[in-house]
């Protein structure tokens, strides 16, 4: 197990609950291929999917386990979504606090497949304008594609009320929820969200290159990849079904049994348990950094929560050096840089300097938070 204080967990949690790392060794020595085959291998796969997609399904407040569809990541489910819902003709909305994987794909469909897209500003703080989104829809907006919390200052945006605004205009809601999903509750029923993306290697605990989107009742996606589903074979397209019509080839199985792992134990404890013990850490590093004479924290006024994200800079150092000082220095894991959110450092005005981002876990220690603490602390007190 590696020594250093990992702080980087908007990235990829580092710190699994020992179930997950236990079910991904299991199932890469007794797994068959899901769908491919009626022997004990094939449906011991196929079993531990399904039950996947129940819990992630019941996690996310969906309609059932045949409304998720695994992808590799929530940049890949993304793509099924967005790619998958937009027309020539369509309007899209987004805002600036959207992530590259929002982003890139719409900007895609604006230069190639005569889609146009506005994105939203966000304030300086953080905030978005949620008048300013009610505005920004035409007769022809189809799609509403939103962060649920900022990759970069860890604020949460109220999907609720984007998912309403969205449903008055008669436009499709996509939430990316690869910062929340299994830390900030999450109910597509009560909410109103039509379309959830997830990854698992983050805060539900799973393995990289698992992931996915949870699908309400009536929306259909044109799948963005077509191939083998083991069903339906002499049929000359993919299947008209989830959440095979999504799914072409092979699935992960692998990986989602440890991501099924992970979310068997957010299960156990509680997605507000979680919650709650992560950004108590996330408030006591950033109460001690605020005060800190040359630190700058961004975010934390969008008003209804927060994750475990605190970025800060500290003077006019750039952002790479700090994360490369923590790293060497005090054996701390953190991430810099532009953090694939290019409009959201143009609002927050770090563009050039980037940010260094603190990123913290329920599992996480109060004396590594202290640690931190005093790291930044000591650095202000050196560069700023
Ligand atoms: N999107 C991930 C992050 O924010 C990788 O670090």
């Amino acid at each position: 197990m590696p020594s250093s204080m990992y702080f980087d967990n908007a990235a990829t949690t580092r710190l699994k609950p020992p179930e997950v790392a236990k079910a991904v060794a299991e199932a890469i020595t007794s797994f068959g291929g899901v769908g491919r085959g009626v022997h004990e291998a094939s449906i011991d796969a196929g079993l531990t999917v399904y039950a996947a997609r129940q819990k992630v399904s019941n996690m996310l407040g969906g309609p059932g386990p045949k409304s998720v569809a695994f992808a590799s990541n929530a940049t890949e489910a993304l793509n099924v979504a967005i790619q998958g819902l937009l027309k020539p003709g369509d309007h899209a909305i987004t805002t600036a606090a959207s992530h590259n994987s929002v982003l890139r794909p719409l900007f895609r469909m604006e230069d190639e497949h005569e889609v146009n897209v506005t994105v939203v500003s966000i304030g300086s703080d953080g905030t978005l304008d949620y008048d300013e989104l009610d505005a920004a829809f035409r007769p022809n907006t189809r799609l509403v594609a939103v962060t649920h919390a900022s990759n970069l200052t860890g604020d949460v945006y109220d999907i609720a009320r984007l998912a309403a605004i969205a449903h008055d205009h008669g436009a499709t809601i996509v939430v990316d929820a690869a910062q929340t999903a299994g830390l900030v509750p999450i109910n597509m029923k009560e909410q109103g969200i039509d379309i959830v993306c997830f990854t698992g290697h983050k805060s539900l605990f799973g393995p990289q290159g698992t992931g996915g989107l949870c699908v309400a009742e009536g929306i259909d996606i044109e799948p963005l990849k077509e191939g083998g589903t083991g069903t339906h074979s002499y049929d000359r397209r993919q299947v008209s079904f989830m959440p095979e019509r999504l799914e072409a080839g092979t699935l992960n199985a692998h990986g989602i049994a440890g991501l099924l792992a992970g979310v068997e134990y957010i299960e156990k404890k509680g997605v507000e348990a979680i919650h709650d013990e992560t950004i108590a850490l996330a408030n006591r590093f950033e109460e001690g950094v605020r005060a800190l004479p040359g630190v700058a924290v961004y975010g934390g006024h969008a008003g209804i929560g927060r994750t475990g994200i605190v970025a800060i800079n500290i003077g006019a150092c750039d952002s790479a050096m700090i994360a490369d000082m923590l790293s060497t220095a005090y054996g701390m894991c953190t991430r810099a840089g532009a953090h694939c959110a290019p409009l959201m450092h143009e609002s927050l005005g770090t563009s050039n300097q980037g940010a260094v981002r603190f990123s913290f876990s329920h599992f996480n220690t109060v004396e590594e938070v202290d640690a931190a603490i005093a790291a930044v602390a000591a650095l202000a007190k050196e560069l700023a």
